[in-house]
């Protein structure tokens, strides 16, 4: 990870930088990257959370939750990847409305599809379908640009919005960049929400504690999609899971944080042993924000339910991260909450 255009190099298939567009951050490469990268870290940082994210992230939570019941039973997993979606819908489009967060949901969930499928562009193929959701996206993203040059900033077109009050990118560069985050904060979002609450499933005293966002981000090897060329022969380990460094690596054990000796490894800005957001020129720019949006969603859901799990489940790694049978439970709502 620290190791961009020296060792390494970031590389991806052509049928991929096809989909996720060549203006983007992902498949950027020396100083476009660093432009874009400084923009997507500037638009996300800390303090922006506050004034741009909060309210829209509470919004979309208590929309989701007001669709889940007393005495439902849900698949977990289908639940945070459309929560996923739409938070991503809502931010970076300022799109708030039942009709259209379900419209854009839709053409963003095939669209997210597409980029982990066979690149067959003919109908019927999942990759066909999701460049047609991209040049629906592409379509909508232009119309909220055009709004908001003729609105100016009362206009809330989310991140895009911000982007064209700013002028920092061209017209033309900005949808690129917006679909280059949706892909790289959806999945790894949902992901982690999953992940997070299937562990506090088995672990009582840190649901007590509410401790595990490090800790699922260790252990649960959320975003394995990254691709590398190697300039030349190269020696690697995967440190997440190393007993030298963790001691017993494979358990979840969110109490490990709060060791003393652990306290430098919690750094995941720039700590080799722990780096669940990458490093170097391409460290994740979207890391607050989802911190952010996984901690809120952690808070509302343990407040605002018990849950029993109904059928046995277990992590799988290709061809994502996932629980294999979808992590169904019932719920339990606690009244009075939300
Ligand atoms: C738990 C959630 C997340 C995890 C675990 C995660 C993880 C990562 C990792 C490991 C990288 C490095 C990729 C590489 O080295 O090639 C990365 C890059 C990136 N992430 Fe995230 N991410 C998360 C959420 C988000 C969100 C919410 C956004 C934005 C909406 C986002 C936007 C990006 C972008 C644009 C890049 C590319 C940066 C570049 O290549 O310069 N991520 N993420």
């Amino acid at each position: 990870m620290h190791n961009e255009g020296k060792l390494f190099k970031s590389s991806y298939p052509k049928s991929f930088r096809d989909l996720v567009g060549t203006n983007g951050v992902i498949t950027a490469q020396g100083d476009q990257h660093r432009k874009l990268h400084t923009i997507a870290s500037n638009m996300m940082r800390s303090d922006t959370l506050k004034t741009c994210f909060l309210k829209d992230i509470q919004m979309v939570l208590n929309q989701t939750f007001a669709g889940l019941h007393h005495n439902q039973t849900i698949l977990l997993q289908d639940v945070c990847r459309k929560l996923a979606i739409n938070l991503m819908v809502n931010q970076l489009l300022g799109v708030s409305s039942d009709k259209e967060v379900g419209e854009m949901a839709q053409l963003f969930s095939d669209f997210v599809d597409g980029c982990l499928s066979l690149p067959i562009n003919l109908p019927g193929f999942a990759y066909h379908t999701a460049m047609n959701a991209r040049n629906n996206i592409i379509r909508k993203i232009n119309k909220i640009i055009r709004h908001t040059r003729r609105h100016g900033v009362g206009y809330d077109g989310g991140l895009v919005g911000r982007l064209v009050v700013e002028g920092s990118l061209p017209d033309e560069a900005i949808a690129d960049f917006i679909i280059n985050l949706l892909f790289a904060g959806n999945e790894t979002t949902a992901k982690t929400m999953l992940f997070a609450i299937y562990f506090l499933t088995h672990s009582p005293l840190a649901y007590n504690q509410l401790l595990v966002i490090d800790e699922t981000l260790r252990l649960g090897g959320i975003a394995i999609w990254l691709m590398r060329e190697a300039k030349e022969d190269v020696e690697y380990q995967v440190v997440h899971q190393d007993e030298n460094f963790y001691e017993g690596a494979t358990t979840f054990n969110p109490f490990r944080w709060m060791d003393p000796k652990n306290l430098e490894k919690a750094n995941w800005r720039n700590n080799p042993f722990y780096s669940p957001f990458g490093g170097g020129s391409r460290l994740c720019p979207g890391v607050e924000l989802a911190r952010l949006q996984i901690a809120l969603f952690l808070h509302y859901f343990v407040m605002s339910y018990r849950w029993s799990q109904v059928k046995e489940d277990k992590m799988s790694f290709f061809p994502s991260a996932r629980l294999i049978n979808g992590f169904p439970i019932k719920l339990y709502k606690i009244t009075g909450y939300i």
